[in-house]
């Protein structure tokens, strides 16, 4: 598939057929992720790889746990927006496979890791694309970060929480969401 049509194509899916997915295909999506483009080539992700159904459930249910009703409170009033975290855990114990993608701790590369990261998850969701598979870029889990590396056996002290990649099979075929025109958001100097 050609990169264009794999960037037309891609879209956000919340829902996944109950079809599990050979750990090879998986290894073949960490892997262009793992070839991402990085800061210094620092390659700051890490990935945890969650087939595990009960685990994933674990892992949703943690997200409702922590996200409380003060979280809801800054999301509306502050950021005008209104809070997806439920809805988005639902979606998460409904899905195969679970990436957490996580990275250590490091105040001065704060922002450049999570360009990087930015780069290596959207490699993912585009070779996923590519084997006919869904993705769901998740950041919702940022409500419960700690707990949920916790879970997973890692160090909250040493690693962040970058983010949380489903993967699946697609029971929906979703429409492209808007985007902003280019007149909008470009500008040039001739
Ligand atoms: C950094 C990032 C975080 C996101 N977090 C969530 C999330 O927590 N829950 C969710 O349902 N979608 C999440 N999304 C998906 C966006 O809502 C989606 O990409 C956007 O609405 C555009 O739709 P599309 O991906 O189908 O083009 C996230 C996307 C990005 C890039």
């Amino acid at each position: 598939m050609e990169t264009k049509v794999a960037i037309n194509k891609r879209r956000s899916i919340r829902k996944y057929k109950n079809i599990s997915i050979d750990e090879n295909v998986v290894l073949d999506i960490l892997n262009c992720g793992r070839l991402a483009p990085s800061a210094k080539n620092r390659q700051p992700w890490r990935f945890v790889a969650i087939l595990d159904k009960t685990f994933i459930h674990k892992i949703a249910d943690t997200i409702i746990k922590n996200f409380s009703e003060e979280d809801e409170l800054i999301s509306k009033q502050l950021l005008n927006a209104n809070p997806s975290v439920i809805s988005t855990a639902n979606i998460i114990k409904k899905a195969p496979i679970l990436i957490l993608i996580y990275k250590e701790i490091h105040s001065y590369w704060e922002i450049s890791d999570s360009l990087s990261i930015g780069a290596c998850i959207q490699n993912m969701c585009l070779r996923a694309c590519e084997l006919k598979l869904g993705t769901l870029w998740i950041r919702d889990t940022f409500y419960a970060n700690n707990e949920i590396l916790k879970l997973a056996g890692i160090d909250s002290d040493k690693f962040e929480l970058s983010s949380a990649l489903l993967i699946g099979v697609a029971d929906e075929e979703p429409s492209a969401r808007d985007r902003k025109p280019l007149s909008e958001i470009v500008k040039w100097i001739k």
